[in-house]
């Protein structure tokens, strides 16, 4: 087995881990206050409420949010961009297992505190202390930052060392054969009576390889060609022979989308991870939520406020100063002990429970928790495969006997902050080197795609996919106007318009706070069309302005007229679609330079996102001297989609 592959590994988890934890740092500088907390990695205004112990003597401070963010703090974070969602938690972006700095009062001389949560509620959080927390605990307001997370890192370097070392048939064997040590087996499935009667012909072979694989196999797939609907077919299949599946993806919102598509068809399934990062629909399958609802959960409580009592009597009879033996009190805290013992046991027993008895259990890779580690799946299905890296790929696999994987290689690669990492193989995802070394018969190419109108299509499959991409006849001329009540005008009876800023002196200026770029007069540019679409009928909802920049991004957000603009990054978009979308390109400067949008992979989902009208607004004399905008712009002249944006000059 060649082990080297899996130090090496390690050696860039490390890298990797090192290089984000920098980074969280050089952010924390970097943002002011304001910024920091409108993106929830700062929460300020808490007070300490209590103080507790759990196993082993950690000591643990609660901590809640004394009080609701002022009218005048929601406006500042408006101007900063960086508004923060109605009605979420403060907590919003912080998880269970995340690394916190604890600041205390100003005036009160007390060192910060490192710390982990612990458990984090809506409006408090648990923070277990690193060390000692001060002997007096402060009054007033104390602040938590996030310093990131060291727990995916330890679940990574688990899954490998386990994978390395192991003798269990299952697992070796699938290791072997990701390592290209073992060929992989299949046999011809059997005819398969079909729970989604509308798969087309692509989709039904995908779904028969994926059932006849007895190891592995891979669908793969341009934009909205229905990879994740193929992967539900395969989950419901499995489920029909009695097989328990794991279904996990790189990202909340992936995984929330393959919940999604499973709920109408009534199985036991449990979706695991922090109900807070859940779609709102979608909580109550939420491990949590079951939680909530088991029979077992009403002793779990008393025990809990049994203990509870124990410790408030501890402490008062020692602040008193009566006197306590330390006989007498090392009795109390073993009995303390005793009971968060088994509330603890108590509470896994319920969950191991829920587990046990779902069909189907969805989890992000990085959320596949310990709470998963003794439980055996005879099928991982993994959708966005093409957005994880390797080690993260192991923590699901490590779980299962059989590896069903749904990507595409030509859409946004994993997120990694070591360039170094990156360029020593941590960039090729364990569903490139499958892609290279499975035989074809273990492989599906989804052809049809049923989101996009041809000519929206058309461009990204030429250049990605070599022009096999059919568009389905149910969208392949679908315009903007044939939506319900919006009115037929040149924009929206065309499906692409390229607004070229050339000559409007529209340049695009660096953010040094950011440290991106933003092009304001692109984005009064962008926000001037969206009004007008507006104006011809479209709803908000259908509508995205979306940007590769991120200082671009804040730059829309502050300058939207009316709320429920969804403005966003390409990035974060990728897996989603609206039937309008305008994208701001943002380069605009002298020497032609085009930055990182020379990554097509990323172009290619900007470009895909809009089923009926696509609207790029960019220079044409600083693209062009890139070869792909070149292309592009020959391509929107031959459909007679190149405008000027002087066409759309303020009034
Ligand atoms: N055979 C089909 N008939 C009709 N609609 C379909 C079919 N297959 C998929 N769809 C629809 O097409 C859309 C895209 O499907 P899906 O989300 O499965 O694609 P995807 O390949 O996973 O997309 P992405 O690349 O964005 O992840 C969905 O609305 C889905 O319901
Ligand atoms: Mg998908």
């Amino acid at each position: 087995m060649d082990d080297q592959h899996f130090e090496t590994l390690l050696e860039l988890i490390e890298l990797e881990r090192k290089a984000e934890k920098e980074e969280n740092k050089r952010e924390l500088e970097r943002y002011p206050l304001q910024v920091r907390e409108a993106l929830g990695k700062t929460v300020t205004r808490l007070e300490i409420v209590d103080e507790d112990v759990g196993v082993g003597g950690i000591p643990l401070l609660r901590l809640e949010r004394s009080v609701q963010m002022s009218a005048a703090k929601r406006v500042a974070a408006m101007i900063t961009g960086a508004a923060p969602v109605a009605g979420l938690s403060p907590f919003h972006a912080m998880n269970q297992g995340d690394n916190v700095l604890l600041t205390y009062p100003a005036g009160s001389d007390l060192t910060p505190n490192e710390g982990t949560l612990y458990d984090v509620g809506d409006n408090h959080v648990t923070v277990a202390i690193d060390g000692r927390p001060p002997d007096q605990l402060p009054q007033g307001h104390c602040q938590l930052s996030l310093l990131g997370s060291d727990a995916t890192y330890k679940r990574m370097r688990q899954a490998i060392g386990v994978v390395r070392r192991t003798e269990k048939p299952d697992l070796s064997r699938l290791r072997n054969i990701f390592l290209g040590e073992r060929e992989p087996s299949w046999s011809q499935a059997a005819a398969l009576e079909l729970y989604n009667p509308r798969l087309n012909e692509f989709q039904v072979q995908a779904v028969e390889r994926c059932v006849g694989a007895e190891d592995v196999a891979l669908v793969h797939g341009p934009p909205g060609t229905g990879k994740t609907t193929v992967l539900v077919e395969v989950i419901l299949q499995a489920v029909k022979c009695g097989q328990r599946v794991l279904a996990s993806a790189p990202s909340n919102i992936a995984v929330d989308n393959m919940v999604e598509k499973l709920l109408p068809f009534d199985l036991r399934i449990v979706r695991m991870g922090h109900p807070a990062r859940i779609l709102e629909p979608l909580r109550h399958v939420t491990l949590s939520a079951q939680e909530e609802a088991h029979s077992g959960r009403e002793e779990v409580a008393r025990m809990n406020e049994e203990r509870h009592r124990l410790l408030t009597q501890l402490r008062r009879r020692q602040d008193r100063g009566g006197g306590i033996g330390s006989a007498e009190r090392r009795e109390a805290m073993a009995l303390i002990d005793e009971l968060t013992r088994k509330t603890r046991d108590n509470e896994f027993g319920i969950r191991r429970e829920i587990i046990q008895n779902a069909q189907v259990v969805l989890s992000t890779h990085g959320g596949t928790s310990s709470m998963l580690a003794r439980h055996k799946f005879d099928l991982v299905v993994m959708d966005e495969a093409s957005q994880a890296t390797e080690p993260l790929s192991w923590i699901p696999i490590m779980l299962g006997k059989k590896v069903v994987f749904a990507g595409d290689s030509c859409q946004l690669p994993p997120t990694i902050y070591s360039k170094d990492a990156a360029e020593r193989g941590l960039k090729v995802t364990l569903f490139d080197r499958m892609k290279t070394s499975l035989p074809s018969d273990l492989q599906s190419l989804l052809r049809i795609q049923y989101r996009m109108h041809e000519d929206i299509m058309r461009f990204s499959s030429d250049k990605f996919y070599d022009g096999k991409l059919i568009a389905d006849e149910s969208v392949r001329r679908h315009t903007a106007h044939e939506l319900p009540n919006v009115h037929a005008t040149e924009l929206t009876q065309a499906p692409v318009a390229f607004i070229d800023t050339a000559g409007t002196g529209y340049a695009e200026t660096w953010n040094e706070l950011l440290e991106s770029r933003e092009n304001e007069g692109e984005a009064g540019l962008a926000l001037r069309l969206y009004a007008k679409l507006r104006e011809w009928g479209l709803a908000p909802q259908e509508i995205a302005i979306i940007t590769p920049y991120v200082a671009q991004v804040k730059k829309l957000r502050i300058l939207a007229p009316e709320k429920g603009v969804e403005i966003g990054s390409v990035d974060s978009f990728q897996g989603r679609e609206k039937e309008v979308v305008i994208l701001s390109l943002v380069r605009s400067n002298d020497e032609g330079e085009v930055g990182f949008l020379s990554d097509t992979r990323r172009m290619n989902v900007g470009m895909t996102r809009a089923r009926r009208l696509l609207i790029v607004i960019g220079d044409s004399a600083t693209i062009v001297r890139h070869p792909f905008y070149k292309d592009f712009l020959s391509y929107v002249e031959a459909l007679g989609a190149h405008k000027s944006a002087w066409e759309w000059m303020p009034e």
